[in-house]
């Protein structure tokens, strides 16, 4: 099979240090098709040489393990080219129509990395000049908009040049092997489902948290901010994978049907819980791995009184017949206390105690996604102690690490994507719907915050985010996993 892939944005962050890579392993690991060409368009005048050039001296930061040797990398240059390109100029998408009517490739991929700000243009030129053949697939990066207007004005454009099957509106989340392993989890065994529903389960906190900061992304993320960056999506993918009902098969129509149902019961926001239950908060200066970093304020692109926020805690409920009254709480943010993400399911203490002290919280089942990706099964059993006092139990917990058990290298997200998408298989992908419906649930906090004069509340770098946090969850009569 010959594919071509397109990546507007080519010589952006992402092409750098995520797709490039990504697209070399995928070569690595002998899974990306023989015959392909991958053309990177940028703005600067580059020979595809100086491109390849480029991407070999980038490589150089990415980690050891993963690093070409010259041998290595000269087979995989050879797939590479360059196209200078104004994406707003549409004569400019004449010399690539030209690149790509030099071979008729069976597959061809519009990769637009860019800024969001173009993903309409950039469609609407592939469509006059004719690129939206039945064998192209787009590909649009997160944030697919700044709000439900923006949302559904890029849908709509795109949709009037390319079929829903040919867009592929990627979350990377979902390209997680850990995130994988959830739909495993649920949907591969019997055991879990008769407790995952709100009789046995007392709540469930998803934590997504970062060391890093904004790095060089500072002006991007200042109209960004954490709750368009990862709530809107990251970590509502992950929220339905968690609450969805068992889909009917495994396609991605199935699998998008359910997750939008989930999006659908999303309790709907008040005046009196957009205040209570929605918490943001914002980075000072302070100390990551021993090394003192500046505020997020202090951040190059970034303003001096910025209300951005780069923390968000809140709470919610899916309001349908399984969950019903189960608090879900969802954790994001930046320059934490690690890196970090993990779901906790919390299931409820036993209905009758029997047993003189039950030490440590009742039975919990940890999620995790990264760094590690493996779960962690909370159990009580009799201590060691037990000739002195037979009634006490002591907390012991199953540990099953997934990278250690299916050992070597594990696929990568956008590594698994990216061959999704030349394979054409939409199941890890967003279909238009779900993210418009992921952007109503966010856009009454995003109103809110406009006229909220109190602005983020601050936190220390290298901290858990603002104590709010820990009492918003503490309302309820809970903690957050690391305060257990
Ligand atoms: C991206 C966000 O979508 O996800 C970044 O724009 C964030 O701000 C990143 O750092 C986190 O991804 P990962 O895979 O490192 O958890």
């Amino acid at each position: 099979m010959s594919f071509d892939l397109v990546l507007f944005g080519g010589t952006g962050d992402l092409a750098w240090r995520k797709l490039m890579p990504a697209l070399f392993q995928a070569f690595r690991h002998g899974t990306l098709p023989a015959n392909g060409r991958i053309i990177g368009v940028g703005r600067e005048e580059l020979s595809h040489d100086q491109y390849r050039a480029r991407i070999r001296e980038r490589f150089h930061s990415v980690e050891l393990a993963k690093r070409p040797s010259e041998d290595e990398f000269t087979r995989f240059a050879a797939l590479l080219e360059y196209l200078r390109m104004d994406l707003s100029v549409p004569d400019d998408y004449a010399p690539l129509a030209s690149a790509l009517a030099q071979r008729q490739a069976d597959t061809v991929v519009m990769y637009v990395a860019t800024a969001p700000g173009l993903f309409t243009t950039v469609c609407e030129q592939l469509g006059v000049a004719g690129l939206n053949t039945p064998q192209t697939r787009v590909v649009l990066e997160k944030p697919l908009g700044h709000d439900l207007a923006s949302n559904r004005a890029i849908n709509a454009t795109v949709s009037r040049v390319f079929g829903e099957k040919h867009i592929f509106r990627i979350d990377h989340y979902l390209g997680k092997p850990s995130v994988q392993n959830l739909f495993a989890l649920r949907f591969g065994n019997a055991l879990f489902e008769p407790l995952w529903r709100r009789e046995h389960i007392a709540n469930i906190q998803i934590t997504i948290a970062e060391d890093l900061g904004v790095e060089n992304r500072g002006a991007f993320y200042e109209t960004t901010g954490a709750l368009r960056d990862m709530v809107q999506n990251h970590a509502l993918q992950l929220l339905c994978a968690i609450g969805m009902e068992p889909p009917i098969n495994a396609h991605a129509d199935a699998i998008r049907d359910e997750k939008l149902k989930v999006l659908r019961s999303l309790k709907p926001w008040t005046a009196e819980s957009l205040k209570q239950d929605v918490i943001r908060g914002q980075y000072s200066g302070g100390t990551i791995a021993g090394a003192a970093v500046p505020g997020y304020r202090k951040e190059a692109g970034v303003g001096a009184h910025s209300p951005t926020e780069t923390f968000v805690a809140l709470r919610t409920e899916i309001s349908n017949w399984r969950w019903a009254g189960v608090p879900f709480y969802i954790r994001t943010g930046k320059r934490l206390a690690g890196r970090d993400a993990h779901i906790v399911v919390n299931f409820r203490p036993t209905p009758h105690a029997i047993f003189n002290s039950q030490i440590g919280a009742a039975n919990r089942l940890i999620i995790n996604l990264q760094p590690r990706d493996g779960l962690e099964l909370h159990l009580l059993a009799q201590g060691q102690d037990n000739r002195r006092n037979s009634q006490n139990l002591a907390p012991v917990q199953l540990d099953l690490d997934f990278d250690k058990r299916f050992g070597g290298e594990r696929v990568g997200a956008y590594e698994r994507l990216l061959l999704d998408v030349i394979d054409g298989r939409l199941n890890l992908f967003l279909r238009a719907d779900e993210q418009e419906e992921a952007w109503r649930w966010v856009e009454p906090i995003l109103e809110h915050w406009q006229h909220d004069s109190q602005g983020p509340r601050l936190y220390a770098a290298g901290t858990w985010g603002p104590s709010a946090s820990s009492a918003l969850i503490a309302r309820d009569g809970f903690c957050w996993s690391e305060e257990n």
